[in-house]
């Protein structure tokens, strides 16, 4: 799982993980989107919420989300999930299932940065890429195709902070034992490292061999040897 505040980095850092990891990344965020996009009804219901910054109700997030978790990529390649739980109830929905995340990973950003942040932001709806027009500038060639989102105003960025921060401390309670905190103020490249040292060590934990070999370092199994 990956959380942290609007703009903290969560989408930016999703698509470098999803490439070395070969996670499905689901974002809540993304599926709204397209749902408003498509004029579903659950995106007709999402719509006012999300023009507003707050959380759109659990009737229309929870099954969306636990029926994406039971699709068959997922299964197979595993999942990273960006933006859910958002609240306590979120959390407690998907824990009475059984899904808990080996590694929570929240980014640390200090409210005063993710304001420009977001309205710097600028999206590529042909490729999905991010930019920023200070911190990830696009070429020039692409740019006028580049959008903004509708809630990326600095009104707006102030309300979802505010969400955030009330919330974030119920849904940190649940994930305490996996939790890693990543600083978000560092190079895009930075941060990166950071997520894939987080990552790595979580892999090697679960792997009985590379676990029994810290352990053991002198056993037979763990020694290499070389013609
Ligand atoms: P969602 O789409 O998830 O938005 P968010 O949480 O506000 O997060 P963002 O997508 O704004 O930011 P990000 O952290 O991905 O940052 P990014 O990498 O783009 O949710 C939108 C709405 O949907 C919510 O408000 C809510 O209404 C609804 N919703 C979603 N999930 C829900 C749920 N579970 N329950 C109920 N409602 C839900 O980076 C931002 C910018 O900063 C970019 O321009 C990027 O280039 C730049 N940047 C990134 N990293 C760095 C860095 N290290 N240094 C400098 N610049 C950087």
């Amino acid at each position: 799982m990956i959380a942290g505040a609007p703009a903290a980095g969560k989408g930016t850092q999703c698509a470098k993980i999803v490439e070395k990891y070969k996670l499905v990344h689901i974002s809540v965020g993304d599926i709204l989107r397209d749902e408003v996009k498509n004029g579903t009804p659950a995106g007709k219901k999402a719509k006012d919420f999300m023009d507003r910054g707050v959380l759109v109700p659990d009737e229309v997030v929870v099954e969306m989300v636990k029926a994406r978790l039971a699709e068959g990529d997922v299964k197979q390649r595993g999942w990273l999930l960006d933006g859910y739980p958002r609240s306590a109830s979120q959390a407690e929905a998907i824990e009475k299932e059984g899904i808990r995340p080996d590694v929570f990973l929240l980014i640390n950003v200090p409210d005063e940065l993710l304001v420009e942040r977001v309205v710097g932001r600028r999206l590529d709806p042909q490729t999905g890429a991010i930019y920023h027009l200070k911190y990830s500038p696009p070429s020039a060639d692409i740019v006028s195709r580049l959008i903004q989102r509708s809630d990326d105003t600095e009104d707006k960025c102030r309300v979802r902070v505010a969400t955030h921060n009330a919330n974030v401390d119920a849904v940190v309670g649940y994930y305490k034992d996996v939790k890693v905190d990543i600083d978000g103020t560092q190079s895009m490249q930075d941060v990166f490292e950071a997520i894939c040292t987080a990552l790595d060590e979580t892999i090697a934990k679960s792997d009985p061999l590379e676990q029994y070999c810290k352990d053991e370092p002198a056993a037979d199994e763990c020694r290499v040897y070389t013609d």
